[in-house]
């Protein structure tokens, strides 16, 4: 789809003739942008930037519009982050992740053996924790935001009370969802009043949902933290088996932090700080692949991906051992690994013929699924907002109260919840990420932005569980190093390596057969998957007076809109 609204006749020109040519997949725009998962939500914030607002103003609309439009992923029921750049260059972060209850212990998910109970901490109300969205979107707004806060949850409340034309994406989710597992509140999700599965093409209303918002939009975030909703949220958990209390809803408060720096070349990188691993692990990568000399190594060859995959592999393993929430691990060496001597050493002991062995004796990670979703914002000035938020797995923990009509993460499952106990397939057992009250679980979710003189120059993040921290270094390398436009860096074949399982996993039908047979030659363990990253991007292409957006073609009803 390409958009091109209101050019002058110049920017025409330039448009036609040296941009069209390339531009499959992506949009252009000379005033704003907002590229996220689903088009209903991304014109929601186009509609605030065109009315004047800021794109802190175009991103809190757009991630409430998301959590209508895109009940998958997008939420008020789930956390993420927000990293901020405006054009005169200030750089921030709001955390946003979910804390465990204050009632979560350490061994909360084990059985009388000390054994993990397989699947326990995904499932359930106790995999919930407690949610973050409403008070981290409450504070960008507070602090950046420039239009009223109503008028930024209006259009969601809009949206949920007239209804939107079911996607037929979700469709088919409500339709799978009809199954034996899938607990009633998701069962009934896309039902109408009448009890009727709303079908692909007709409108689906969310009323209880739309009380909710209500809500919020008169109380801010007092509308979800404190009062009725908070009552009926205690009132659930209690009746169901969780633990959540509205004590720990009036305890939550969204953090402001600086963020993560970094640089490749002449760019500076800004990205999300732990509690997520994101920042931290792509600063590392692209240190490391700064000393590579990329120009003798050809892109996707064989040398290309085993490098990339051992630079994977390094900073996941340092990920495992060292990252976890800031506020109950204030020693973090986040300025070792983040430095470029840490990177020295790191490119030193890669082997470049050979692939090196995870120790299954050490570290692990977990490999999870692709539903959390990521918005990129640029508004007229040239401010930019990346922001990624999550449910966990898709739908989350596929509970809820029909009263509050939102769904409930499942984002406990993301903490280590076996202490001491590291496998070479699944578990990791270090102690930064031990389930302890009031702590945020760590996270990989990386939103970035990267600057150029001092100026958002490329916003982007993803979905995708620890693949995250890949899918956006490769797609910021493919930008920065080979100077790909942005779709096609986005498009580009994405690999992944995250130290334990020792599995080197690359995009079926984008890896050539030789390279693989190379590749286990040199003795990586291939595991070919359909998709890896669904990225939503911004270039904001100064010199070309345009910004041009893509999102990501695996998302099927995302969509970059701009005027
Ligand atoms: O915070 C995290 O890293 C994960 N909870 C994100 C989950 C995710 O991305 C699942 N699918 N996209």
């Amino acid at each position: 789809m390409i958009k091109i609204i209101s050019y002058s006749p110049i920017v025409l020109f330039i448009a036609i003739f040296f941009i069209l040519p390339n531009c499959f997949g992506q949009t252009y725009a000379k005033n704003g942008m907002v590229v996220s998962d689903n088009e209903l939500a991304s014109e929601v914030g186009v509609a605030i930037l065109k009315k004047g607002g800021n794109a802190i103003d175009a991103a809190v609309a757009t991630a409430f519009a998301l959590a209508v439009t895109h009940p998958q992923a997008g939420n008020i029921g789930g956390g993420g982050f927000i990293v901020y750049m405006n054009a005169s260059g200030t750089t921030t972060t709001i955390d946003f992740r979910e804390k465990a209850p204050l009632r979560a212990t350490s061994d909360m998910f084990l059985d009388e053996n000390g054994e993990l109970v397989e699947g326990s901490n995904h499932r359930g109300l106790k995999s919930v924790g407690v949610p973050g969205t409403v008070a981290g979107l409450f504070m960008a707004h507070q602090k950046y935001g420039s239009l009223p806060w109503k008028e930024l949850v209006q259009p969601s409340v809009d949206l949920a009370n007239n209804g939107m034309i079911l996607t037929y994406t979700l469709a088919s989710h409500a339709r799978r969802m009809q199954d034996k597992e899938t607990p009633d509140f998701l069962k009934n999700y896309f039902k109408n009043p009448d009890g009727r599965l709303v079908e692909f093409g007709e409108t689906w209303r969310q009323p209880a949902l739309a009380k909710t918002l209500e809500l919020i939009r008169d109380k801010g975030k007092d509308g979800f933290y404190k009062g009725k909703v908070a009552r009926e949220i205690e009132k659930y958990m209690k009746a169901n088996g969780g633990i959540i209390t509205q004590k720990d809803l009036k305890k939550y408060t969204a953090i402001e932090r600086a963020p993560i720096k970094g640089t490749y070349k002449e760019f500076e990188i800004y990205s999300m700080p732990p509690p997520s691993s994101g920042g931290v692990a792509l600063i590392e990568m692209m240190n490391v692949m700064e000393l590579a000399n990329l120009d003798s190594i050809q892109f996707n060859s064989t040398a290309y991906v085993h490098l990339v995959a051992e630079t994977m592999r390094r900073a996941f393993a340092d990920r495992a051992e060292h990252l976890g929430d800031p506020d109950f691990n204030p020693e973090m060496p986040l300025e070792k690994l983040t430095s470029k001597e840490f990177a020295q050493r790191r490119f030193r002991n890669i082997d470049l013929e050979r692939a090196s062995v995870s120790d299954s004796t050490k570290f692990g990670q977990l490999y999870d699924g692709t539903n959390t979703t990521h918005l990129s914002v640029i508004d007229k000035n040239g401010d930019a907002v990346s922001l990624t938020y999550t449910l966990e797995y898709s739908y989350g923990s596929k509970l809820g109260s029909p009263k509050l009509g939102f769904i409930f993460n499942n984002e406990m499952g993301d903490f280590n919840p076996q202490p001491g106990y590291t496998n070479s397939e699944r578990l990791i057992g270090t102690d930064p990420n031990i389930i302890q009250p009031g702590k945020r679980m760590l996270s990989s979710m990386t939103p970035t932005i990267v600057a150029k003189e001092g100026k958002p120059y490329l916003v982007i993040g993803s979905p995708g569980g620890r693949t995250i921290i890949n899918t956006v270094f490769q797609t910021v390398l493919n930008v920065l190093e080979y100077e790909m436009p942005i779709h096609k860096a986005i498009e580009a074949m994405k690999i992944h390596h995250q130290w334990l399982p020792d599995r080197l996993i690359f995009e079926n039908h984008l890896m050539s057969p030789d390279t693989q047979k190379a590749l286990e030659g040199m003795g990586h363990t291939l595991y070919g998957t359909n998709n890896l990253g669904r990225l939503m991007g911004i270039l904001n292409a100064t010199e070309q007076g345009v910004y041009i957006g893509a999102s990501d073609s695996s998302s099927p009803d995302g969509a970059a809109s701009g005027y």
